[in-house]
């Protein structure tokens, strides 16, 4: 089936859903220390809800399904429900992404389930991990990172380079992606956390690239799927290999194939949008499937151009990660 086609031309084959609000963790540079304010269960959508809105993805060409949160292992009975997102016939890769400290013990039984886990992890060392968590749970996500391993589950880490904090790190992170085939990918810092935000950022993805590129003076481009978030670069010798995420600059738009449900069914076509529509609202109002497919192809219609006009339309209101999924 092909992907539904937006106003700018651009194929939308990847649907980002937020399953949870809630994290266990509290990181500096996503939420307040004493964190937001959940949303009570009742507004979430439920595992029923979720299943329907897939399939009906599913159904207009959407066939990559990334299930994040918060930290999706939080909900209860994700394992239940990923296994039956896996039944969706039309559904072609599945995914997550988590921070690692309740995952280890389900990946077992998702081995067959996930095509992917992208592991958020910003440093190597324990007591760092507490100052920056301001939380514990370290060796769990160690453990999250040799599970997967063990099972052959593909990994990439997600690395959020935060001036001061991690970036005396970055050959400890490298080497990782030399000894193991993993992804390892830098990220700018982007301005979702919980406080008025910055408009510009110390570590840009050109001084990343930069200084990776001064860490291992033989990196060279590795070839990315045509809408990938992440630029790759590999060296001889390296089992896996490294990325940068353009995150703040935006510099991947013009081939964004994404689009987003929070856990309260808001639909974004945008990461930097307010959101433009929701589709739980739509549900719980009796709206037929084909109802919602022509609401979800109205908005894939009428697509921002990129990340900084979607920008310029949302309200100045600075969200927590964790309430839109990353
Ligand atoms: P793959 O599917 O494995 O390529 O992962 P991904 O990069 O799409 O997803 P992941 O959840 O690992 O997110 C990595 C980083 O990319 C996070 O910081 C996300 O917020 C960011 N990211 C993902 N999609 C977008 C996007 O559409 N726009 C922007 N600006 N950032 C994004
Ligand atoms: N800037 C950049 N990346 C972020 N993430 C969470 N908050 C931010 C932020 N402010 C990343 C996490 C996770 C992914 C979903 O989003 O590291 O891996
Ligand atoms: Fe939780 Fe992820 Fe936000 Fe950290 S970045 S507080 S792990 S949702």
């Amino acid at each position: 089936m092909a992907a539904p086609v937006d106003n700018y031309g651009r194929p939308i084959r990847y649907l980002r859903l937020a399953v949870t609000d809630r994290c266990n963790l509290r990181c500096q540079y996503c939420m307040p220390a004493e964190g937001i304010d959940f949303r009570p269960r009742s507004e979430l959508l439920t595992y029923e809800e979720l299943l329907r809105l897939c399939r009906i993805f599913t159904e207009l060409g959407i066939d990559k399904i990334r299930i994040t949160g918060g930290e999706p292992f939080l909900r209860k009975d994700i394992d239940q429900f990923l296994l039956q997102l896996r039944q969706l016939p039309l559904l072609q890769k599945l995914t997550i992404t988590t921070n690692g400290v309740f995952t280890a013990r389900f990946l077992p039984q998702l081995a067959d389930v996930l095509d992917g886990i992208n592991l958020s992890l910003d440093t190597l060392q324990p007591e760092k991990f507490e100052r920056i968590t301001r939380r514990q749970g370290f060796a769990k996500v160690m453990e999250t990172f040799h599970t997967a391993l063990e099972l052959n589950i593909p990994l990439k880490l997600n690395v959020v380079v935060l001036e001061g904090i991690n970036t005396d790190e970055l050959p400890d992170f490298v080497a990782l992606a030399a000894q193991y085939p993993i992804h390892v990918r830098f990220i700018e810092q982007m301005p979702f956390d919980g406080k008025q935000g910055a408009t510009a950022i110390q570590w840009t993805a050109d001084r990343i690239r930069q200084h990776l590129h001064h860490i291992v003076p033989a990196l060279h481009p590795v070839a990315t799927e045509a809408d990938a978030t992440a630029e790759l670069f590999t060296a001889p010798g390296w089992r896996g290999a490294v990325g940068v995420i353009a995150g703040f600059s935006r510099t991947f738009c013009h081939s964004c194939s994404r689009i987003r449900l929070t856990p309260v069914g808001v639909l974004k076509t945008c990461l930097y949008d307010q959101g433009v529509d929701n589709l739980r609202d739509r549900l719980r109002a009796g709206a037929t499937d084909e109802a919602i497919k022509q609401v979800i192809l109205h908005h894939i219609g009428r697509r921002f151009r990129d990340g900084y006009e979607a920008e310029r339309f949302a309200l100045p209101v600075v969200q927590s990660m964790a309430t839109i999924g990353g």
